[in-house]
């Protein structure tokens, strides 16, 4: 079969083999690309939607070998914003027009269970906005807390699909553990999101497609692939940055497979390359709203100076950006359909 004929059946059947990635991953992108913004069209409609995402804490107890945030790196300033920032954070993101704020932070213990629920409440007591956490591995009971808080959904990558190389970048913890939470999350009933890098040391075509199939495998609703972008104060300085063709390709193929998925235009990839993944099927876009004096500390791979200006002129924009591309503004939470 031809990559073509592949990719029809993909679309048809929802499913494909390692080997039928991989072909396509090697191929041309036009046809793929064609058919992702179609899927994407078709089972999603053509409104992007935006999230605001708040960075709370850059401090990590993990030992990830890639991230800037990495417990051992000694030349990052470390920063907590407080519950009641937080909150006022997300009002003035909610003000701007924000329907679904992302708290994000490294695995930060300082914020207890009871902490995170408390700013749970508060920030849905605003009025109808979603939540989605990605604080990272914690107990079963804080997921299940949180969910009842009213936490909607929750982000904690897989990363990489190849148990070895997970194990080996992620010291502190395993692969194992990892999908785990996954489990518990889709459990809980959170709209739950993965995803993974392109171009870490040792990934071959073949774990990119297992790291596609993965998502499929767990039926996520959100998913985020991004090139991995080296950091100079990590163990993977000297290494290479992924490949945005190859980033974009990934992200085309989990339309085809994963349909109704919310897939983002990644900000490793807006940092890497000047395309964006709305050619390739994504749909949605994240826009950081924390003050810009935190914005720079967090650090997880290097990224130009921006401009500092406000929540809502950079909403604007992004707006202004979206419809550039003939795409519409979603003015719902983008909830998973
Ligand atoms: N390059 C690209 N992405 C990275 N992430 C962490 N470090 C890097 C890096 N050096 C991604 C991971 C993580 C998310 C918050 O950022 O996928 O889940």
């Amino acid at each position: 079969m031809d990559n073509r004929a592949v990719i029809d059946k993909i679309i048809k059947t929802s499913d494909a083999s390692v080997e039928e990635i991989v072909s396509i991953l090697k191929g041309s992108e036009d046809y793929l690309f064609e058919m992702a913004y179609r899927v994407r069209q078709e089972y999603c409609g053509d409104a992007v939607h935006l999230r605001a995402i708040i960075e709370f804490s850059n401090y990590c107890r993990c030992d990830c070998l890639y991230c800037g945030l990495q417990r051992l790196n000694r030349n990052i300033q470390r920063y907590r914003m407080s519950p009641d920032e937080i909150v006022s954070n997300a009002k003035e993101a909610y003000q701007a027009g924000y329907r679904t704020v992302i708290l994000q932070s490294g695995e930060d213990s300082y914020y207890t269970r009871d902490i995170i629920s408390g700013i749970i409440r508060d920030i849905k007591k605003l009025g109808d906005i979603a939540i989605t956490l990605g604080v990272g591995e914690r107990e079963y009971d804080d997921y299940a807390q949180w969910r009842r808080d009213g936490a909607d959904r929750y982000l904690i990558k897989h990363e990489t699909a190849d148990s070895e190389i997970y194990n080996r970048l992620h010291p502190h913890s395993s692969f194992e553990r990892r999908i785990e939470c996954l489990r518990w999350l889709k459990e809980l009933g959170y709209q739950t999101g993965s995803g993974f890098m392109i171009g870490l040391p040792g990934q071959t075509l073949e774990t990119i497609a297992k790291d596609i199939l993965l998502l499929k495998e767990l039926e996520v609703e959100m998913a985020g692939i991004g090139p991995f972008i080296p950091h100079p104060d990590t163990q993977l300085r000297d290494e290479s940055t992924g490949s945005s063709l190859l980033t974009l390709k990934a992200v085309a193929i989990t339309r085809l497979l994963l349909k109704r998925s919310h897939l983002p235009t990644t900000t490793a990839l807006e940092v890497s390359t000047k395309t964006n993944a709305f050619c390739a099927g994504a749909n949605v876009i994240m826009r950081k709203v924390e003050p810009h004096s935190y914005r720079r500390l967090y650090d997880i791979y290097p990224r130009p100076k921006a401009l500092e200006k406000t929540i809502a002129q950079e909403r604007k924009e992004v707006e202004d950006f979206i419809k550039s591309f003939g795409l519409e503004v979603s003015d719902s939470r983008g909830d998973y359909i």
